[in-house]
């Protein structure tokens, strides 16, 4: 289906999402939102697809919610705004297939919370994070005050969202906002890479394992065990699971099929 500010390539079983309005740093209005809500829909089944990556066109990753479109809302449209933006980012979230970001350049605003959604950030020499909405006399609402602190901690979160200053790839790395560096000429090799490691495995396991790091996260540690090993149990049965052990024992690369 034809985008009109997404470019998106499958090669491989990994599906590269690129946002593509650079004349706007790739400031997300709603209709990238909406691009973004419908490619991750046909991601989830799609079979040829095992893993994306989302990445930006031109010098940014993503430079945020489109400030434009926000400025014109009121209360109840800022509300909606944000349980819109809210809405996507979670779908990328419990996508159950591995996403990763290559953060290109700025990934400030919605475009740091974008990132967060994923559940990998690579970042090349260029990226910068940050949270700027307070400068505009607002506060980051597609996640980003709930997702940086699970991520960073709380009081790193607070340092950037306070401040609304920008953080670059090596003080991200540091933090643990970003899992791996890279330069702007191997950006997209080494997130190429993790996708590909991510996709040898077994299709059921990787979703299984999403779900239950996303869905025990936030409970009490004996029922986020429960989660877990109901996660766990339900790979019982499945041909990965005897297709992943019975490989292991033949001493055998394994061919998992997805069921
Ligand atoms: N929403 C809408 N438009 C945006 C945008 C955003 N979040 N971020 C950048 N743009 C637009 C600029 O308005 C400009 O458009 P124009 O050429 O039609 O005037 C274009 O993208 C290029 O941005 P510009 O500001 O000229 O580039 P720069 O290199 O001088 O600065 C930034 C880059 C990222 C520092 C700056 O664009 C910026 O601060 N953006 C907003 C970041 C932000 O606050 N995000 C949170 C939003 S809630």
């Amino acid at each position: 289906m034809p985008y009109e500010f997404l470019l998106v390539d499958v090669t491989d079983r990994i599906a590269t999402v690129t946002i593509n309005r650079p004349d706007k740093l790739n400031a997300l209005n709603a209709r990238v939102l909406e691009e973004l809500d419908e490619v991750f829909t046909e991601f989830a089944t799609d079979r040829l697809v095992g893993a994306v990556i989302v990445t930006g066109a031109g010098r940014a990753f993503v430079a945020g919610a489109d400030i434009a479109e926000i400025a014109a809302n009121d209360a109840a449209g800022l509300e909606r705004l944000s349980a819109r933006g809210q809405a996507v980012f979670t779908r990328i979230e419990r996508l159950p297939k591995p996403v990763i970001a290559a953060v290109n350049g700025f990934a400030l605003g919605g475009g740091c919370e974008l990132a967060l959604a994923c559940h990998l950030r690579v970042a090349s020499e260029h990226a910068k994070f940050g949270l700027p909405e307070v400068k505009l006399g607002l506060i980051p609402g597609y996640g980003g005050t709930q997702r940086l602190p699970r991520l960073v901690g709380k009081g790193r979160a607070l340092q950037l969202i306070l401040t609304g200053d920008q953080v670059d790839a090596n003080e991200a790395h540091r933090i643990g906002l970003v899992n791996a560096l890279a330069t702007a000429t191997t950006l997209h090799d080494v997130a190429r890479s993790i996708a590909l490691q991510a996709v040898k495995n077994g299709p059921v396991a990787l979703a299984r394992a999403i779900a239950a790091v996303n869905e025990g996260f936030d409970q009490p540690a004996d029922e986020a065990m429960g989660i877990e090993a109901r996660h766990f149990g339900a790979l019982g049965g499945t041909k990965d699971m005897a297709e992943g052990t019975s490989a292991f024992l033949a001493k055998r690369a394994p061919q998992f099929t997805g069921e």
